[in-house]
C-alpha cells in the first residue's frame, strides 16, 4: 500500500512511525512533514490548505489511504475532494468535521440528541449576547464558533470579561470569521478527560485513555498551550466512567451524525468534564489529539493500518486491536516563549546520545533540517519525548531523564507530567 499522512507536527510523527512498521505498508510520504518524519517517509511540500493539489497528488502517486491529521483540512473537505477521486480517506467529510469546526453546530447537536453538556446559547449579534452576560450567573465561558487554534476559549470571572471576550471576537474579529457567531455556556468545575474512538460511521473502537497537560506551566498554571505532555491510562477514566461515556456521549453521537447524514468515519476525539454530576462533553475533536498520540500508539502492539482502512472503508465489524501493557509519558520540548512569540533556527543537541528503540521515543514536532544536516527548531513546540515503562512512574522517569539530556537555547518543559497520576497511584495504595 502507499500511504499519505497530512501534517507535520508530534502527532503527524507518531502516526508516520506507526504506519512506518505496517507489513502492508510499501510507500510513506508525509507532507509538509518535519526533520524527524523526513528519516521515515518522502516530505512533498504540499500546501494541505490547497486541497485540490492534495487531492491531485493523492490521484497522481496511486495513494492508497490518505491520514488527515489536523482538523482544519478536514473542516475545510480534504476528505470529501480525495474520496470523489475514489481514494480512501482517514479523517471525517466536512459535513462531519462540524463536530469541531463549529462549535453552535455542536452544542445544537448534542442539545438534540439528549448528550450531556453544559446550557448555553448561541448569538451572532453582539447586543443581544452582552444583554445575555448581564442576566445570567458567573463564571460563564464564551466560545468562538469556528476554528481559532485552540485560542477562541474565554473562561470569564466577571461579566466585564465576558463582554471584552465577546467584544475581540465579534468586533474586533481577533480570529477572522471565527467569531462571528459565538456560544455563551456555564463554566462547569471538575476533572478534565480527553476519550478517543475509531468509528466506521456506525461501529466504534475504544482507544487506550490518555490524558494530557494544556498549560504551560507546571501546576496547570500559565496560558494554554496545544499541550505540553501526556500520560496513558489516565487512571482517573475507570471502567464505570468509560461505559458511561461510551452509552451516554458516544453512542449517540455516532448514531445522531449517521442520522442527520453525515455518517462519522474516524477518530473522534471528545473533551469530557467528569464531576458527580456524570461526564459531560466540553468539545469535540474531529482528530487524534496532539500530545495525545505520542502516548496511545506507542502502546499500540497491532498493526494500525488495517484499522485507519477498515474505519475509511465503513467496517471495522473485522477490526481487531491489541494493546501492550507498558503505561507511557510523553514530555514536549518548547521553544522560548512559546505559547507566544519565539525564535526558530536553534541548533538541538542531545539527541544523537540515545540509540532509540521501542521504549523511548523521540517524536519531532517543530523541526527542520539544516544546511549541514542538523536538526534545528522550526515551531512552538519543538519535540516529545515519549518512554514506555513498566509502569506510570517508570515511563516517567525513563521520559525525563531523556528529555534532561536533549539541549537548545531556551528549551523548556513542564516537570509535573503524569505527576497527579502518581499521586492517585499512591492515596490508592495507602486505601488499599
Ligand atoms: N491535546 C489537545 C489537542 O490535541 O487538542
Amino acid at each position: 500500500m502507499k500511504v499519505l499522512v497530512i501534517g507535520g507536527g508530534g502527532r503527524e510523527h507518531a502516526l508516520a512511525w506507526k504506519i512506518r512498521q505496517s507489513r502492508v505498508v510499501e510507500e510513506l510520504f508525509c507532507s509538509p512533514g518535519n526533520a524527524g518524519i523526513a528519516e521515515i517517509a518522502d516530505c512533498p511540500p504540499l500546501a494541505s490548505s490547497d486541497l485540490d493539489a492534495v487531492a491531485d497528488f493523492v490521484s497522481r502517486q496511486g495513494i492508497d489511504l490518505t491520514v488527515v491529521g489536523p482538523e482544519m483540512p478536514l473542516c475545510q473537505g480534504l476528505t470529501d475532494k480525495i474520496q470523489a477521486r475514489g481514494r480512501a480517506v482517514f479523517g471525517p467529510s466536512a459535513g462531519a468535521a462540524r463536530l469541531e469546526g463549529s462549535k453552535a453546530f455542536s452544542k445544537q447537536f448534542m442539545r438534540r440528541h439528549g448528550i450531556p453538556t453544559a446550557p448555553f446559547e448561541i448569538f451572532d449579534d453582539v447586543d443581544a449576547a452582552c444583554r445575555y452576560i448581564d442576566t445570567h450567573p458567573l463564571p460563564m465561558v464564551v466560545k468562538a464558533d469556528g476554528l481559532a487554534a485552540g485560542k477562541g476559549v474565554f473562561i470569564c470571572e466577571t461579566h466585564e470579561q465576558a463582554r471584552d471576550a465577546v467584544q475581540r471576537l465579534m468586533v474586533q474579529r481577533a480570529f477572522g470569521g471565527a467569531g462571528k457567531v459565538v456560544v455563551i455556556e456555564r463554566f462547569v468545575t471538575g476533572r478534565e478527560a480527553s476519550f478517543f474512538v475509531i468509528s466506521d460511521g456506525v461501529r466504534v473502537i475504544p482507544l487506550v485513555t490518555a490524558q494530557d497537560y494544556k498549560r504551560v506551566f507546571d501546576g496547570d498554571r500559565g496560558p494554554n498551550t496545544g499541550g505540553m505532555g501526556a500520560f496513558s491510562p489516565a487512571l482517573h477514566l475507570d471502567r464505570a466512567t468509560i461505559s458511561h461515556v461510551l452509552e451516554k456521549v458516544v453512542a449517540p453521537t455516532i448514531k445522531g451524525m449517521a442520522d442527520e447524514g453525515s455518517p462519522y468515519r474516524g477518530v473522534l476525539y471528545v473533551g469530557l468534564m467528569l464531576n458527580e454530576a456524570g461526564p459531560s462533553v466540553l468539545e469535540y475533536n474531529v482528530r487524534f489529539g496532539d500530545p495525545e498520540t505520542q502516548v496511545i500508539l506507542p502502546r499500540l502492539a497491532s498493526d494500525l493500518v488495517p484499522l485507519l482502512v477498515a474505519a475509511a472503508h465503513g467496517d471495522l465489524s473485522n477490526a481487531r486491536v491489541e494493546w501492550r501493557r507498558e503505561a507511557a509519558v510523553t514530555v514536549v520540548l518548547a521553544a522560548q516563549g512559546y505559547p507566544g512569540q519565539y525564535p526558530k533556527g536553534k541548533k538541538i543537541t542531545g539527541l544523537d546520545l540515545f540509540v532509540g528503540g521501542p521504549d523511548l521515543l523521540f517524536f519531532h514536532a517543530g523541526t527542520r533540517t539544516g544546511p549541514g544536516g542538523e536538526i534545528r527548531t522550526a515551531g512552538g513546540r519543538v519535540l516529545d519525548v515519549t518512554a514506555l515503562g513498566r509502569d506510570i512512574a517508570d515511563a516517567r522517569r525513563r521520559a525525563y531523564e531523556a528529555a534532561s539530556r536533549i539541549h537548545f537555547p531556551g528549551v523548556h518543559f513542564r516537570r509535573d507530567v503524569a505527576s497527579d497520576a502518581m499521586e492517585l497511584l499512591a492515596r490508592r495504595g495507602a486505601h488499599a
